[in-house]
């Protein structure tokens, strides 16, 4: 019945328990129920006889014991997540406090142990790669990485390196490219290998990357999927076997959502759609309109002609994401902080997928940690700003812009 409705209606509807399902004793005076589920700031769970209690801590009996494992606040939202990532079932979400959580959860479900091989996007967030390598590594992952947008170098280094898992992102930050992940997914299947895909930056809305193939889907639920930017959340989304890894992981670790973190998330998700089809829509109108200033020299964004993976974008995306990246004509760090610092609606802050529109500086915030050479590769130059749309009307941020250029 679920997977029948549209995301928009799932987005809405999915987790909440009206009529049925684990919260169900709201309902059974008969009289009121909750329509969200409410915050159950409750570390344990009883039930009418110790009998129910032993079955339900040996798995035997849905339910809930205690919060580290499951909570119902927090279970009402992982089922939406699992809804809108997997509507034809078969996966479970999980929802922990931060998007590395979540990342490190995932990796250890995909069996990174001693003598591994771990094969990385050299484009994935410096979190996550400095995670593989200083988390993971000392433990004997071998941690390799290759350009995950060249489909040819990921195929030889899969059949060389015979890694036990691939870790792509949906869309690369900050240069928008788009991983092809239905054809990586054939190259991982064909290599034995799981593949673990962040799709923080395309959201479910955009790309259900389970169905192109993958094992194992990772956000960053503080980015689109909250929305707001009052939340650190992480979810994984999984079927079997790596599902059961992942519950043990988060178990043992404790790296859990707090019941208010989970409210908070599935309050925002429920407007996902509403908010993605509008930040896409500004992302391109803004796209359009930088492209033809005279201080800008470069446009990134999936939508345009010159962006390099514009047919990938077509197959594996819904739409072009909410974010848009641009070279100033003025080279150099000052030219960047004179535009960021004349900016008077945009927001500077390093995050994305917020309402508000959010501007940063690449070079100086989410690759700051690299080497100028490194950056250098990546193509993160100096004069890079990245902008992620929020949900204001788009001329008030399309005049914003062309007053801080105006000034630099
Ligand atoms: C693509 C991506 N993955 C993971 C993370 C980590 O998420 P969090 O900050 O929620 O731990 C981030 C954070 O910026 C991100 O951009």
């Amino acid at each position: 019945m679920d997977e029948q409705r549209h995301f928009e209606t799932r987005a809405v509807h999915s987790g909440e328990r009206r009529a049925g399902g684990r919260n169900r004793r709201e309902s059974e005076d008969g009289e009121f129920y909750p329509i969200s589920t409410p915050i159950y700031a409750s570390t344990t769970f009883a039930h009418q006889n110790i009998e129910t209690t032993d079955r339900v801590l040996g798995g035997e009996e849905p339910g809930y014991s205690y919060a580290r494992y499951d909570n119902p606040t927090v279970h009402a939202l992982e089922e939406a997540l699992a809804s809108l990532e997997a509507p034809e079932g078969g996966a479970r979400a999980f929802a922990f406090a931060s998007g590395m959580a979540a990342m490190h959860a995932a990796l250890t479900a995909a069996e990174l142990g001693g003598g591994a091989v771990v094969l990385a996007a050299e484009q994935l967030y410096g979190s996550t790669a400095t995670l593989l390598m200083q988390i993971f590594g000392p433990g004997g992952v071998e941690v390799r990485f290759v350009d995950a947008y060249d489909l040819g170098a990921v195929e030889k280094k899969v059949a060389e390196l015979n890694p036990r898992a691939v870790v792509i992102e949906t869309i690369s930050n900050p240069l928008l490219r788009v991983a092809d992940t239905e054809r990586i997914a054939g190259i991982t299947r064909e290599g034995g290998a799981a593949l673990v895909v962040d799709n923080t930056f395309a959201t479910p809305y955009l790309q259900r990357p389970l169905e192109l193939g993958a094992d194992i889907v990772v956000h960053s639920a503080t980015k689109y999927l909250s929305g707001h930017g009052d939340l650190t959340a992480g979810v994984v989304v999984a079927g079997a076997p790596y599902d059961a890894a992942v519950e043990q992981v988060r178990k043992l670790v404790g790296g859990v959502l707090a019941p208010f973190g989970a409210w908070l998330a599935h309050r925002g998700l429920k407007t996902l759609p509403l908010r993605l089809a509008r930040q896409c829509e500004n992302a391109r109108l803004i796209s359009a309109r930088l492209a033809t200033h005279p201080k800008i020299s470069k446009v990134h964004h999936p939508a345009r002609n010159e962006h390099p993976d514009v047919e990938t974008t077509r197959r594996v995306l819904a739409d072009t994401g909410g974010l848009v990246a641009f070279e100033l004509a003025a080279e150099g760090r000052e030219a960047a902080f004179a535009f960021l610092n004349a900016l008077e609606l945009c927001v500077k802050a390093p995050s994305l997928g917020d309402i508000y529109t959010l501007a940063i500086h690449p070079a100086t915030s989410s690759h700051r940690e690299l080497s100028p050479a490194r950056r250098e590769r990546l193509g993160v130059k100096e004069n890079l700003i990245r902008l992620s749309c929020g949900i204001e009307h788009p001329d008030d941020v399309i005049r914003d812009l062309e007053q801080a250029l105006e000034r630099i």
